[in-house]
């Protein structure tokens, strides 16, 4: 085939697989994906699946891109395939000129020249010379079986070593030159390698093949990453780390997997390696357009996660202004931001997956985030500050091209303008609620909260009265035991239906709540009891008609009552977790305290419970 390999990538990126495949059968959706009866073996049940750039048929096991789907289906030749696909793209075929002919032949070769560098290195790293580069890697963390993944390796501790080994195998200076693996002796005098005593982190492109490397020091030491240079075959503005193992992990597990991108090398690797496969990172610069393209192509909303500081939110605004003119009803980006002073790798290895779990649930909507930009540079306490910020609000919504989008976004961002002036919104103050209504303001923009929240659409009739009234029941006395809960979940609590006593014992507890001193048990059943409400109280501890679990009891652990109290109000109200979790996630981002970190990790246990099929109540 000879053709550059530039041009049939964008072929394959100019023509949409699904379009094509859809005129010849009919296609379903399944997921983001579609699925059809196989149109190269008789089948009555769809098991012809087609993704982003490829099919596959699980039933006769044909599978290509589009090329070879015009191929297979209509008996067509390469070349006959491709003239054909480019004339519907509306590209010209290249010609292959003597020129280009030997430009796309050096790129093989330099392919070849990286692929035996990164053999090399990677080689290197396990002998004795490459001890301390290894024993680094592992000090950090890394599995052995993550190191040979991500093909890390050393550069070793000679400048010229490389070279001479790649000359026995038939490579020579000129080819390591326009590879980036040595520097011309120049004017310095400093030819010679260019990586060196370095930690080596092959770069590969979306295919998987290597492209280029980054090298990190030992230790402390400036520069402490060195990229390679910009080759026929390497652009940093283009390609992104990790690309193609993210683009494998999306593939296995669909939706389920998300397309996050990181700022290191190492955030990458640690968070692949903690299982969040679809990390992957700039090349040390800020994000791209060409990058937006990338992503795009794999996910509709990936997650860009900044770091907490001042630094990150100004990354977070650029990025926020690159993606504007881009977005389409299904392009657009979520921002996470992470706790300050962490970046995702030292987040998982110092707290766990469940912490960057956390951060990725806390993820918002660019209209979100966008708002919070725009506020934060214009300014919203003077009328002239206010008038500045609309103005910005509505300017920033213009710059969407899709016209509905545009006017969804003015509307989004003009609600919130509106709602802002109330005065709402105000952070949660963990620990204690004096005058601050902790609850009164979480409803919704429009100044809802707690009686919109009761009142609001009418449920559906429990399928099971008695076991919702248990339910609320012991909701209520894991509070009476564990009042300091309320902090977290009072806005939920708040939002609850809860006809009868059950409601009003609830809205004593709020009530106390936002003027009690100290939320500890014996004020709130001081409380309850002088307004009247002993007997049902009583009610609500009693051991009958069914001990109350173990979650409800004085000595549980205040997490574990908190994931207990979640867990059932996960099973009284499913569709609201999920909305609770973002909400905690987005304090935890923001305040990165205990009680938010607390509050996390009992909403994440109680909604793994639950889709872990333990529908059942809580333990006894
Ligand atoms: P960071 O400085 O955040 O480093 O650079 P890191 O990824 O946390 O690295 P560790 O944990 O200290 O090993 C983020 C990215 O910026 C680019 C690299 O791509 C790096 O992964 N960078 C950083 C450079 O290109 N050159 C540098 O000197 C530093
Ligand atoms: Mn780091």
């Amino acid at each position: 085939m000879a053709l550059p390999s530039g041009f049939l990538d964008e072929l394959r990126a100019r023509t949409p697989i699904s379009a094509l495949i859809g005129r010849r059968t009919k296609l379903e959706r399944a997921g983001r994906q579609w699925k059809a009866c196989c149109p190269f073996h008789g089948e009555k049940t769809p098991s012809f699946y087609i993704y982003d750039d490829h099919y596959h048929c699980f039933g006769c096991g044909a599978h290509g891109d589009a090329i070879s789907f015009v191929m297979q289906s209509e008996g067509a030749g390469f070349m006959e395939a491709v003239e054909r696909l480019a004339g519907e793209a509306g590209l010209e075929v290249p010609q292959l000129s003597p020129a280009l002919a030997e430009a796309e032949a050096r790129r093989h070769s330099l392919s070849g020249v990286l692929e035996a560098a990164a053999a090399s290195y990677q080689r290197r790293l396990f002998l004795p010379e490459g001890q301390r580069a290894l024993d680094y890697l592992l000090g950090r963390g890394l599995h052995q079986e993550t190191i040979r993944r991500f093909g890390l390796g050393w550069a070793g501790d000679q400048r010229a070593a490389l070279a001479a080994e790649l000359a026995r195998e038939g490579i020579g200076a000129e080819l390591l030159e326009e590879a980036g693996l040595v520097r011309p002796a120049g004017d310095d005098g400093r030819g010679g390698a260019f990586f060196f005593n370095r930690v080596m982190f092959p770069i590969r492109d979306r295919r998987g093949a290597v492209i280029s490397f980054g090298g990190r020091i030992l230790g402390d030491g400036q520069p402490k990453y060195l990229n390679g240079p910009e080759t026929a075959l390497f652009s940093k503005r283009r390609n992104l780390y990790g690309l193609d193992l993210a683009r494998a992990a999306l593939r296995e597990r669909g939706s389920n997997a998300a397309l996050v991108v990181v700022e290191g090398y190492m955030d990458v690797i640690a968070l692949h390696q903690a299982g969040f496969g679809g990390a992957v990172a700039p090349l040390g610069t800020a994000l791209t357009e060409d990058q937006l393209a990338e992503l795009w192509r794999l996910s509709p909303a990936p997650v860009l996660c900044f770091d907490g500081d001042a630094a990150g939110a100004r990354a977070s605004a650029r990025t926020a202004e690159l993606a504007l003119p881009l977005l389409a009803p299904d392009r657009t980006v979520k921002f996470a931001r992470l706790p300050s002073g962490e970046d995702p790798d030292s987040l998982v290895q110092r707290h766990g997956t469940g912490a960057f779990q956390a951060v990725l649930d806390g993820a918002r909507p660019l209209s979100d985030a966008l708002y919070d930009l725009l506020r934060e540079r214009v300014g919203d306490t003077t009328p002239e500050q206010r008038a500045g910020l609309r103005h910005q609000l509505v300017a920033a919504a213009g710059r969407i091209p899709d016209a509905a989008l545009a006017g969804e976004y003015r509307s989004v961002l003009l609600d919130r303008f509106f709602a802002a002036r109330g005065g709402r919104f105000k952070a949660r103050q963990p620990g204690g609620l004096g005058a601050e209504r902790a609850w009164g303001g979480q409803g919704t923009a429009h100044g809802t909260g707690r009686e919109a929240g009761r009142g609001g659409a009418p449920r559906p009739a429990p399928s099971d009265a008695a076991s919702e009234a248990e339910r609320a029941r012991i909701l209520l006395a894991i509070l009476l035991r564990h009042p300091g809960l309320l902090v977290d979940v009072g806005p939920a609590l708040a939002g609850m239906v809860l006809a009868g006593a059950p409601g009003v014992v609830r809205d004593a507890l709020l009530a106390w709540a936002e003027t009690a001193e100290r939320l500890d048990s014996a004020g709130v059943m001081d409380h309850l009891t002088t307004s009247g409400l002993a007997a049902e109280v009583a009610r609500i501890l009693a051991a009958t008609p069914v001990p109350l679990p173990g979650c409800a009891s004085v000595s549980a652990m205040p997490g574990e009552a908190e994931a207990g109290w979640w867990h059932i109000f996960g099973l009284m109200h499913r569709d609201r977790l999920d909305a609770e979790i973002a909400a905690a996630g987005r304090d935890f981002a923001r305040q990165a305290d205990e009680a938010s970190q607390r509050r996390l990790i009992a909403l994440c246990a109680a909604r793994d419970a639950l889709a872990g099929g333990e529908q059942g109540e809580v333990e006894r």
